[in-house]
């Protein structure tokens, strides 16, 4: 079968990079795709993954392309699985009525709050007097939410009330994020480590992958502002199976119930971004695909053949599938641009010497300027290596490192130690 992925980040070429394992796999095709996924895919840098009619144009000229997977979250919640569905393609990933569990905090929340899934306490408003008039009496740190989409920025944490008011304001007057803050959530503050499970669904069932956790801040002990992300490691230590216990019974069951309930049909990924608290695990929020960088330290350790999984989920037959996993573990350290998550620069030389056979080096923000690889994004390359021990991937992953340049390049050096 041919494959056509949308997106053009890490995420998207760890998923070309499974794929491309299926001895079911014929050709990939990737819009936009970036440098890395061309080593292995087609890709076609000049179809944005917004551009719903160009790759429904793209889809109708190709013919031969029997899957494809929407990744990123805006063409989700913009509905671009609907608009394939309309027109005969079959797709991996939600339907924009059931991506809303990510595109809409609000309804998120007051789905978990239904179907009494374990989360923060909060209220939800649209009225900015309100809003300050809650939040300047509400016990702080305190924790301010856009309601949709805000690339990973539209949460605050507050320490007070000065930084609660500057948040609303971000949000609701000076519309940080458009339409997105038109809507907030004020939220309890919770403490605990985070743990991200991503869970494969074809709308029936779920199929837990294995645990991971992510480093957001931009500097090592978690200093700085939040980032997409700048490395990540599997498993994580907290998912014990007492605790994967109480995933699966408080969670994931009730999760999978509200949606039956809700006659929601979630086929794709489900992230479950989740905080092990002194009183449970509670969900932090859902996304409705994989989360990135996540997927690059989980799907090197995925057995099964993902080309059998995607189309299980999509065909519902997902109950069925044994999906297997390496007792391994994983660790990808993000190389990103000097600035990053602020301003940076664009267009700089990358240079890559004698790479070890066993990693896998993900490209984020790469392209090609002739036949030089030149740096494209905040993010540039995710550096990913398997080893018996989370110590040992993340020696080897540094060791790596260390023959790969580029002007202004940063890079946290404590990833896969958390606390
Ligand atoms: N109630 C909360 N208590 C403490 N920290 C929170 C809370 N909600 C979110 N956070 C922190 O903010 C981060 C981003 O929040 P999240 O809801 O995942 O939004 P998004 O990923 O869409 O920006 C979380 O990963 C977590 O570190
Ligand atoms: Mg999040």
């Amino acid at each position: 079968m041919n494959v056509l992925i949308v997106g053009g980040g890490g995420r998207e070429h760890a998923i070309a990079w499974a794929l491309k394992k299926s001895p079911k796999v014929n050709k990939i095709y990737a819009v936009p795709g970036n440098a890395g996924i061309a080593e292995i895919a087609l890709c076609y840098p000049e179809i944005k993954s917004g551009d719903f009619d160009k790759i429904a144009e793209f889809l109708k000229k190709r013919k031969d392309i029997g899957l494809t997977v929407v990744a990123p979250d805006n063409p989700l919640a913009d509905g671009l699985v609907d608009f394939f569905n309309e027109r005969g393609h079959r797709a991996f990933g939600p339907v924009k009525s059931a991506a809303q569990i990510e595109s809409s905090k609000a309804f998120s929340k007051q789905f978990m709050k239904k179907y009494e899934i374990p989360t923060a306490r909060y209220e939800v408003f649209d009225d900015y007097v309100e809003a300050v008039k809650y939040a300047l009496s509400s016990k702080h740190p305190l924790v301010i939410k856009a309601d949709g989409l805000a690339v990973g920025k539209g949460v605050y944490v507050c320490e007070n009330t000065r930084e609660s008011k500057h948040a609303i304001d971000e949000l609701m007057q000076n519309k940080k994020f458009g339409k997105s803050g038109e809507k907030i959530i004020i939220e309890e503050f919770l403490e605990g480590p985070e743990i991200t499970i991503l869970a494969f669904s074809d709308g029936k069932t779920f199929a837990p992958m294995v645990s991971a956790q992510d480093h957001k801040r931009v500097f090592d002990d978690d200093k700085g502002p939040n980032t997409g992300g700048m490395g990540a490691f599997s498993p994580s230590r907290f998912y014990t199976a007492d605790v994967a216990k109480d995933f699966k019974e408080n969670i994931m069951k009730k999760t999978l119930d509200g949606f039956k309930k809700e006659g929601i049909i979630f086929k794709g990924v489900l992230y479950f971004g989740l905080m092990l608290t002194s009183e449970g695990l509670k969900v932090i929020e859902y996304n409705a695909r994989f989360g990135d960088p996540e997927t690059q330290v989980v799907l090197p350790r995925l057995k099964t053949d993902i080309l059998d999984i995607f189309n299980a989920c999509v065909d519902g037959t997902l109950s069925k599938l044994k999906i297997e996993w390496e007792k391994n573990c994983c660790v990808c350290v993000i190389l990103a641009s000097g600035g990053y998550p602020g301003e940076f620069e664009k267009g700089l030389p990358i240079t890559v010497k004698d790479i070890d056979d066993d990693v896998m080096l993900f490209h984020a923000g790469t392209a090609k300027s002739g036949r030089k690889l030149i740096t494209d994004g905040g993010r540039v390359l995710g550096v990913t290596v398997c080893g018996k021990s989370i110590v040992d991937a993340r020696a080897k992953a540094y060791k790596n490192i260390e023959s790969i340049k580029f002007e202004n390049m940063h890079f946290r050096k404590d990833i896969g130690i958390k606390k």
